[in-house]
């Protein structure tokens, strides 16, 4: 029998990457305020994305996860937000039109804001100061006071998160995301991009199908399914005591949800059966995501998965696995073959970000987007073989033309990085790179709709 499980049950477990705030009292003081505030999100709103993923677990849909690495307040507006969502737009209809199948969009945005840290502190010559754990939790400025975790934070993370919704919101329900403007600004992208040769046929094939359907008279305009998209949020379930605050009980359904995103993930650091993450979000009915990093054996994660998902309910549990591209093709085959075995409902996502951070030569955190590209086709090469559904991709990317990773159609040199580097975390896509990942990842989707095809073909007949 598992032990009773509270919102803070956690606290009696062992915990890492916890920040040390230096006045609890005016940590409680806060996670007391926060819990008083309204939900972000809404048990209803996990529940459809739940079942949405259930149909990426059975092979039906496509998850398509992606943000910053880091939100962070300097740079909050609307400008940033407007153009992540449409690129993450223009994503979903390559993908959704290539795939043949609906594309479940989830963002690392609104919440997405603490960072786990490989070292506690930093060391610059002699100077040592606490890591930077991301805006909810102390300041990037290394100086003392910056560095000091500050409970004041987790507030202005809740409003800056209630904002970015409201705008989401507007843009996913109001107008902003109809499908014929979304292909459009597609089209536009593609005018100047070195690939757009590579890709015009699929564009041209979508904009023949839109057009066929307005020649039938479906207006893209005001037809409800083609004028509003559905789009969940999500963020590393890191900084507990917030999470637990935003912890509430759906009046529906009497079940605990987190309030503060969709959907919550445990990172790779953060993943230890018997430590607090796993305890807190066990009890909670949001979908999950667990990061399955290299050192993932087989046999842990099977206990994880019994822990997180005991009713092996499809749609709960998302693997996102980041093995890194030399490890990928070595780790990867004997989790999924255990997963199949043991019969476990999942959706397998790929994370081709963080196992591929190398330093450049001039200095920069970067990832070089062959190798990005090269871990994810080791993970569709992988589910082919195993017969099993590649079901996602969750990237760091953003809407801005940023130079933090190299390669891509436009080619971003080391030498380049320097000029528009301004992630405060890790390394993102940018809006070029990531709709060209999206026409790269629309192959592997073709590819497996045609090898699913053939059995019904032939059972058909045919
Ligand atoms: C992240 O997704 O930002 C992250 C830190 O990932 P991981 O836990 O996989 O290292
Ligand atoms: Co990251």
């Amino acid at each position: 029998m598992p032990e009773r499980w509270t919102p803070d049950s956690w606290r009696k477990k062992p915990v890492a990457q916890m920040p040390a705030y230096p006045d609890p009292a005016a940590l409680a003081e806060t996670e007391k305020q926060l819990a008083t505030f309204p939900p972000l999100v809404f048990a209803g709103e996990a529940r459809s994305l739940k079942k949405q993923l259930a149909r990426v677990a059975a092979g039906d849909a496509f998850l398509l996860q992606g943000g910053d690495c880091a939100e962070s307040f300097a740079e909050h507006g609307a400008n940033n937000i407007r153009d992540f969502f449409r690129v993450l737009l223009q994503m979903a209809v390559v993908l959704t039109y290539a795939g043949s199948s609906p594309v479940v969009k989830v963002g690392r945005i609104a919440g997405q804001f603490a960072k786990p840290r490989s070292s506690p502190t930093e060391k610059r010559g002699t100077a040592e100061l606490p890591s930077y754990r991301g805006d909810i939790v102390n300041g990037i400025d290394f100086t003392a006071e910056a560095r000091t975790p500050d409970p004041r934070r987790q507030i202005e993370a809740y409003r800056q998160s209630a904002a970015t919704l409201n705008l989401l919101r507007a843009f996913a329900n109001g107008g902003y995301a109809n499908l014929g403007s979304v292909h459009r600004w597609v089209l536009g992208s593609l005018k100047d991009s070195p690939q757009s040769r590579r890709y015009n046929e699929l564009a041209d094939r979508i904009s023949d199908a839109l057009a066929f359907m307005e020649a039938c008279g479906l207006n893209l305009e005001s037809h409800p399914e083609l004028r509003t998209t559905e789009f969940y949020t999500s963020h590393e379930a890191l900084l507990l005591g917030f999470e637990e605050a935003m912890t509430r009980v759906d009046s529906t359904s009497g079940d605990w949800y987190c309030t503060s995103g969709h959907m919550l993930w445990i990172g790779d650091r953060t993943r230890q059966i018997d430590h607090a993450h796993v305890e807190y979000c066990r009890g909670v009915k949001n979908p999950l995501g667990l990061k399955c990093g290299p050192s993932l054996a087989g046999d842990d994660l099977l206990r994880l998965i019994d822990i997180l998902n005991p009713d092996n309910e499809p749609g709960r549990l998302t693997l996102i696995c980041r093995m890194g591209v030399e490890k990928a093709g070595d780790s990867l085959p004997p989790l999924v073959r255990l997963v199949k075995r043991e019969g476990r409902a999942v959706v397998w996502s790929c994370d081709p970000m963080h196992g591929n951070t190398v330093t450049s030569a001039n200095g920069f955190k970067t990832r070089p987007f062959d190798r990005i590209l090269q871990e994810v086709q080791t993970f569709f090469d992988v589910h082919a073989a195993e017969g099993t559904h590649g079901g996602g991709i969750h990237l760091e990317m953003t809407g801005q033309d940023v130079t933090e990773c190299t390669g891509g159609a436009r080619a971003i040199t080391d030498a380049d990085l320097n000029s528009r580097y301004h992630t405060f975390c890790d390394p993102r896509l940018n809006a070029a790179q990531s709709i060209d990942m999206a026409f790269l990842l629309a192959e592997y989707l073709k590819r497996e709709r045609a090898t699913r095809a053939t059995p019904l073909a032939e059972a058909a007949g045919l």
